[in-house]
């Protein structure tokens, strides 16, 4: 683990706070509601766990949010270990473009219990854009910017023409190409696997988030058949 500059990360609206209330209570610095009572019903309604967290910190003020919610956090130091070594799959985004992608791959990978997100290129895993495409789950699970060379394990690159889909070994790393140009030439080479997720005749490829979604889902589903496997399933709003 390695300690990143301090950065404030601006938190949008109350599934964001809600998260990083939830998942990392210690870095959530400033919680501004337009009304502590309707924050409070927010609570009660979809996340009574946090209600306490978010009262100790409410204060009223303006709030462009249409939740009526929003806030401040430090963001998390950055765990690269996750990089070399893990015990459940590293979601490697190759050169994404579109920060809405990368955050809903960000959010199925938290739901779906990956050790972290690694992105190539470019884009900023904490852009603000990422972050509300996240819902704040960047809370919940490394997320992090590296380069190729940095990542161990086995590589299993994710690919519309590539040999058909595996079981997914724990330290996994998925690789998912970029919206246009789909996965490197650099990344290609670098693959120990490159796997296809089966598609009906006639579509050409899956959105890069919904890859990562059935990929992660593959293996996670694959575990809950081992017998006393956890399920998971206690939802919290
Ligand atoms: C929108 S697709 C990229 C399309 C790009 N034109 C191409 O031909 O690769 C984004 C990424 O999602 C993944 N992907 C999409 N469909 C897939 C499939 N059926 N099997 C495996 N991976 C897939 C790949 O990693 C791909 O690079």
């Amino acid at each position: 683990m390695r300690q990143a500059e301090l950065v404030i990360v601006v938190l949008e609206g109350f599934h964001a706070v809600k998260h990083a209330l939830r998942f990392t209570p210690a870095l959530v610095r400033r919680i501004t509601v337009t009304s502590v009572s309707s924050a409070l019903a927010l609570c009660d309604a979809l996340a009574p766990d946090v209600r306490e967290l978010l009262l100790a910190l409410a204060v009223e003020g303006p709030v462009e949010h249409p939740t009526g919610v929003q806030g401040e956090a430090d963001r998390p130091l950055e765990d690269r270990s996750i990089l070399r070594q893990r015990s459940a799959p590293l979601v490697l985004l190759d050169d994404p473009r579109h920060p809405g992608n990368a955050g809903a791959a960000i959010r199925v990978a938290a739901a779906a219990g990956a050790s972290g997100v690694a992105l190539l290129g470019t884009l900023d895993p904490w852009h603000p854009a990422v972050l509300r495409g996240a819902a704040g789950l960047h809370f919940a699970l490394p997320v992090l910017s590296c380069s190729l060379m940095e990542v161990a394990g086995p590589v299993f690159a994710l690919d519309a023409d590539g040999e058909p889909f595996p079981s997914l070994p724990d330290d996994a790393v998925l690789v998912v190409g970029s919206e246009r140009a789909g996965l490197s030439v650099d990344t290609l080479a670098r693959a120990d696997r490159v796997v296809a997720l089966p598609m009906r005749a006639g579509v050409s490829s899956l959105n890069l988030a919904t890859a990562v979604s059935a990929a992660l889902y593959a293996w996670r589903l694959a575990g809950l058949r081992t017998p006393g496997a956890d399920a998971g399933t206690a939802r919290l709003g």
